[in-house]
């Protein structure tokens, strides 16, 4: 056995059972997120841990695992690990990047249409009984062909976004901080400045990791370059927008509609939003398929195990943990 691990919530069977034959597990049964304390507690003893983005592991709590020498988290975004820490600390922490690149753009593409076309406006409609008679004007939405698609974080995620773009015949331009290499980009996709994004898209969607320069991307000032009809739609991290600056923005129609998967206090949601029929929500669902989420599982197992084995995981964050790496 290669170890003691913490599973901390339940994961699909196929992983677990790869984890069972090489490690002596501690699994939570239930699926429940373990209270900071609790955490702390069944991290003592062991060396390693399948962890989940509602797992939070700020300093506090790395600082009080003493054995741990990789965290394996099932999502490719990891701002619930203090990663500065748990490099100086010499904790390996792993992600599942590409394998939810699809899915998640796939949902993305489902909230974007949904809000644009008053999908779930018209399913409560339909079920009311209050329709009456087929309306020339009921429940118009925008056009989505033709459009304008402007596109925050060009990645591996954003790419898929304007890949599936291109098939609705759609101006293509995006943001990132950071160069993309040529061979990324598409023809005909333009790089264009943030403002110029927010300015002239009809449809936004987001797509940057949380960092200290990414909260609160979409406030007041940034809604109020946007265009009346301009839908935005979040499948990234909830805090890269002010959510009560977005709900005013809704409300007073500075923008059309959002479709919104994260937020900023999670499971909590901005009271004024739930109020609002032109705000799309899902519970956090964007790479919620029985194939995809099947694949993060194996992915994170795999991850752990070479860690454990000593050997550099495929997915590793933070490659500086190595140089003190816990043995
Ligand atoms: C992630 O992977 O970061 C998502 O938010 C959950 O799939």
């Amino acid at each position: 056995m290669l170890g003691k691990i913490l599973v901390t919530k339940p994961i699909f069977a196929e992983a677990l059972d790869f984890l069972k034959s090489r490690t002596s597990i501690d699994a939570n049964p239930e699926d429940r997120v373990l209270s900071r304390a609790e955490l702390v507690a069944r991290l003592q003893g062991k060396q390693g841990a399948v962890t989940q983005l509602t797992d939070i592991l700020d300093r506090e709590v790395l600082e009080a695992i003493p054995d741990i020498r990789i965290l394996s988290n099932i999502a490719v975004g990891f701002n619930n690990v203090d990663i500065q820490t748990a490099s100086r600390l010499g904790i390996l922490v792993t992600n599942t990047p590409g394998v939810l690149t699809e899915t998640t753009a796939d949902f993305a593409w489902s909230l974007l249409m949904a809000a644009a076309r008053r999908v779930v406006e018209g399913d409560a409609f339909a079920r009311s009984g209050q329709w009456k008679a087929w309306g020339l004007q009921m429940l118009l939405g925008h056009d989505i062909y033709g459009k304008t698609l402007g596109i925050v974080g060009f990645g591996r995620i954003g790419q898929a976004m304007a890949q599936r773009a291109a098939g609705f015949n759609m101006s293509i331009q995006y943001f990132d901080s950071l160069p993309v290499p040529a061979s990324a980009v598409p023809p005909g996709v333009k790089s264009v400045s943030l403002d110029a994004l927010l300015s002239t898209s009809d449809y936004i969607s987001l797509h940057v990791p949380l960092l200290p320069e990414t909260k609160h991307l979409l406030n007041e000032k940034t809604f109020a370059l946007m265009k009346p009809n301009c839908i935005v739609v979040n499948t990234s991290r909830g805090p890269v927008i002010d959510e009560k600056a977005l709900a005013r923005a809704l409300r007073t129609g500075k923008i059309a509609a959002a479709g919104l998967d994260v937020f900023e206090r999670e499971p909590e949601i901005e009271p004024d939003l739930l109020e609002l029929s032109n705000a799309v929500l899902a519970p956090h669902i964007a790479s919620a398929s029985h194939e995809t989420r099947s694949k993060m599982c194996m992915m994170a197992a795999e991850n752990l195990i070479a860690g454990l084995e000593g050997k550099q995981p495929a997915n590793l964050v933070n490659p500086e943990a190595l140089v003190n790496r816990r043995q």
